[in-house]
């Protein structure tokens, strides 16, 4: 993937296009394209290309690209697989600057070599690519429509990258049906080239781009994406949706575009590193679509519900905490805010309870009181349809409601529940662009989208943190058992890496006679353990070769002979190059701190409970590397046992600066070393406040030579 090439400007306001396979047939998508495109509205030139020649929708007919302008700004291939080469080549020779590949039947179905053909024949010819495998774009700015979708589709401020071509034609019908305007719409297919992180880069400078909605399968240069992404997300919100979320998802996603679809934890983590909101369904972005162009972010925390129901009223509280809305909560300010606006047997406590005789004046007297008060922050508004109610009222209260919140930039968020009435007020709402909603929890979760968006921004610092590790002294491990033929350091040097990393390890050194043994057991302090040393001998324990908690010179001696009995007993031809003399741990909260390249994102650190119910347990959180301590802080605070670091049951808080310490200096490892794959600390021992942590067990992986994953 290359960032050179044509300004990406061409692309989403050309002042030219040709549609390659533009058929004389109404039912080929290259003739839907073209009259997409007429229909559309486009004023730039219009090229159909097709050797046929003629005319089509009062166009003339280009009968090859010799016949079309020069540097002509965007083409459509919409060939078969086996023309699409040559019509690539055209385009390129003419000095085409984007081309849509529509074509189907490219890595999706196998054929990686002719999808490499193309995209080699694209760059050769400073061309960039879109596809293959796509439907095609539509920009607002220029008007132009070279889908094969519904047309039609309504201008406004929200932009789409798609890399599902199906799931994206049919979004194109349901933004008209929910009255969602559009500023772009861009299919991405296989990504052979163009991708999210090529065109994020231009909508979120995109002055009508309000939002970028991404559906995104699987994810390829995944550390320029979130690079991209970190900058975008501090001008407009990013949503996206990932599918191959459960693992047999993920194995068709990976089938269906030839993609890998990665870890969904670690896309999971990444994202929200990168302020990016994750909606669970297309349902909930297109809702964070509506919302987040019309509302402003809010000032502060205390959020007020109004509502005429009570049990609504309970739903929505219950809603807020799933989704981390935070209530206000001060009850003599909301006594004297909504007094005057509820009657004596409603309430005036977060909810505030209207009651059942709600009128819309009564509503509007209540949200313009809320509307006054600084304090406040946010309104979530229910409304449950009753027979008192002014009906006719509704859809015009909401209405101006909604503007006098948007004109004064505090957010509002409506949801209303019922019959005929309800459903009737919301769809006219809908088509006038008006976000509302019907259920609760949809409503509520669409503010506490918001309401992360908003931590986010209040938290970003573009700080990064790393600490001083010794580099060399890390390669030259590296050198050594790599010209010993291994991709795995063996434990000493492991520890070896760790002492240069500056993290603490249990004091050890390796003793060669018994007197030794018993000297350093000493000047270490008991109790102690004790392992054979040998390069043929992995598995320690099976062997009997390893002796715990050792309390004095006694069981030292007897330990030292048993380890040499067993070992020279199960593996007669061993190497034996001493036996290793430790301080035994104490115990401490077991926890693991691993770093890797990931496929898909490069550098990522993990954290969680260590020992050995990891595998089971799975209590980890993921970020992308590099990151700040704060960061590192919230990954530690997202696993569920966060609680027993802060100390339970009368225990003292355990050292949390030492964990984050170790957080960072392994996230320094892996961004510098690159000869490292993996590296993983379990357990790392964490003590009490003051007393450090330590990592009593270390195993590392090494890239191949090509700087590769370790296949280990
Ligand atoms: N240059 C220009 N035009 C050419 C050409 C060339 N080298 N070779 C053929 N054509 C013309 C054909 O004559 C035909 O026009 P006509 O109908 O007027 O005769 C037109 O191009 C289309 O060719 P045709 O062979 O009829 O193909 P098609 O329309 O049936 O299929 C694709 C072409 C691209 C639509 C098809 O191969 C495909 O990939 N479909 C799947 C697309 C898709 O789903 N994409 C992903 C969406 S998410």
């Amino acid at each position: 993937m290359t960032q050179d090439g044509p300004d990406i400007r061409r692309l989403f306001r050309p002042r030219s296009v040709a549609v390659i396979g533009a058929s004389h047939n109404e039912s080929k998508i290259g003739h839907k394209i073209l009259s997409n495109i007429v229909s559309g509205g486009y004023e730039g030139r219009i090229y159909p290309v097709n050797p046929k020649g003629g005319e089509i929708l009062g166009i003339e007919v280009a009968r090859s690209m010799d016949e079309v302008e020069a540097d002509i700004d965007l083409v459509c291939t919409c060939v078969p697989a086996k023309f699409a080469y040559d019509a690539v080549m055209g385009a390129g020779e003419r000095g085409a600057a984007f081309n849509l590949v529509i074509t189907s039947g490219f890595s999706e179905v196998g054929n990686i070599e002719d999808e490499k053909r193309i995209a080699d024949c694209a760059r050769e010819h400073g061309m960039r690519l879109l596809g293959p495998n796509i439907f095609g774009m539509f920009s607002a700015a220029s008007s132009i429509d070279a889908t094969f979708g519904p047309g039609g589709i309504r201008h406004g401020g929200v932009a789409i990258i798609t890399q599902s071509g199906a799931l994206g034609l049919a979004m194109i019908g349901k933004t008209a049906v929910e009255s969602v305007g559009i500023s772009a719409i861009v299919s991405v297919g296989n990504k052979v080239d163009v991708d999210e992180a090529d065109l994020v880069t231009y909508l979120m400078e995109d002055d009508i781009t309000d939002v970028i909605f991404m559906y995104i399968e699987g994810v390829r240069n995944g550390d320029r994406l979130v690079e991209v992404l970190k900058t975008a997300t501090r001008k407009k919100p990013v949503i996206v949706i990932k599918s191959g979320r459960s693992k047999r998802g993920a194995v068709a996603a990976a089938s269906h575009t030839g993609s890998l679809a990665g870890s969904d934890a670690v896309f999971d983590a990444v994202m929200r590193q990168c302020g990016v909101l994750r909606a669970e369904s297309v349902k909930e972005a297109f809702n964070l679509c509506k919302l987040l162009p019309e509302i402003s972010i809010p000032k502060g925390e205390n959020t007020v519900i109004i509502t005429n129901g009570g049990g609504i009223g309970v739903l929505a509280t219950d809603a807020c905490e799933k989704f981390d809305v935070k209530l206000y909560d001060d009850l003599e300010t909301l006594r004297e805010v909504f007094d005057p606006a509820t009657p004596d047997f409603g309430s005036t406590k977060n909810p505030i309870d209207l009651t059942g005789g709600a009128t819309s004046k009564d509503y509007t007297c209540a949200l313009d009181a809320a509307l006054a008060h600084d304090d406040i922050a946010a309104v979530i508004a229910l409304y449950c349809e009753t027979a008192v109610f002014d009906a006719d009222n509704l859809a015009e209260m909401i209405k101006d409601n909604t503007e006098k919140y948007r004109r004064a930039g505090k957010p509002i968020v409506f949801s209303v529940f019922g019959g005929r009435v309800a459903e009737q007020g919301q769809a006219t709402l809908t088509k006038e662009g008006v976000p509302v909603f019907g259920d609760v929890y949809e409503t509520v979760s669409c503010l506490g989208g918001v309401y992360s968006y908003r931590r986010y921004l209040s938290n970003w610092t573009d700080t990064i943190h790393e600490e001083d590790i010794d580099v060399p002294a890390i390669e030259a491990v590296i050198r050594e058992a790599r010209a010993d033929g291994r991709r795995f350091l063996l434990a000493q040097e492991g520890r070896d890496v760790m002492r240069a990393t500056g993290i603490p390890l249990p004091e050890t050194r390796v003793s060669r006679t018994l007197d030794e043994a018993v000297a350093i057991a000493e000047e270490i302090g008991y109790p102690i353990v004790m392992k054979i040393v040998s390069r043929d001998i992995l598995h320690k324990s099976d062997v009997g070769g390893v002796a715990l908690d050792l309390e004095n010179r006694d069981e030292i001696i007897d330990a030292y002979q048993a380890i040499m009995r067993n070992c020279r007993a199960s593996v007669p031809d061993a190497r034996i190059q001493g036996i290793q003399v430790s301080e035994m741990a104490p115990a401490g909260v077991e926890l693991i701190v691993g770093a890797r390249r990931d496929a898909a994102f490069g550098p990522i650190i993990m954290f969680g409970m260590g020992g050995i119910y990891v595998e089971v347990l799975k209590d980890i959180s993921f970020r992308a590397v590099p990151l700040n301590r704060a960061e590192a802080l919230e990954m530690m605070k997202e696993i569920r046992a966060y609680p027993l670091l802060l100390g339970v049951r009368g225990e003292e808080r355990k050292d949390i600066e030492s964990v984050l310490d170790a957080i960072i200096r392994l996230s320094t490892v892996i961004r510098r070393c690159e000869g490292i794959s993996d590296i993983e600390i379990n357990p790392l021992m964490a003590y009490e406040q003051g007393q450090g942590a330590k990592a009593v067990d270390v195993r590392i992986l090494l890239s191949d030579v090509a700087g590769g994953e370790a296949d280990a």
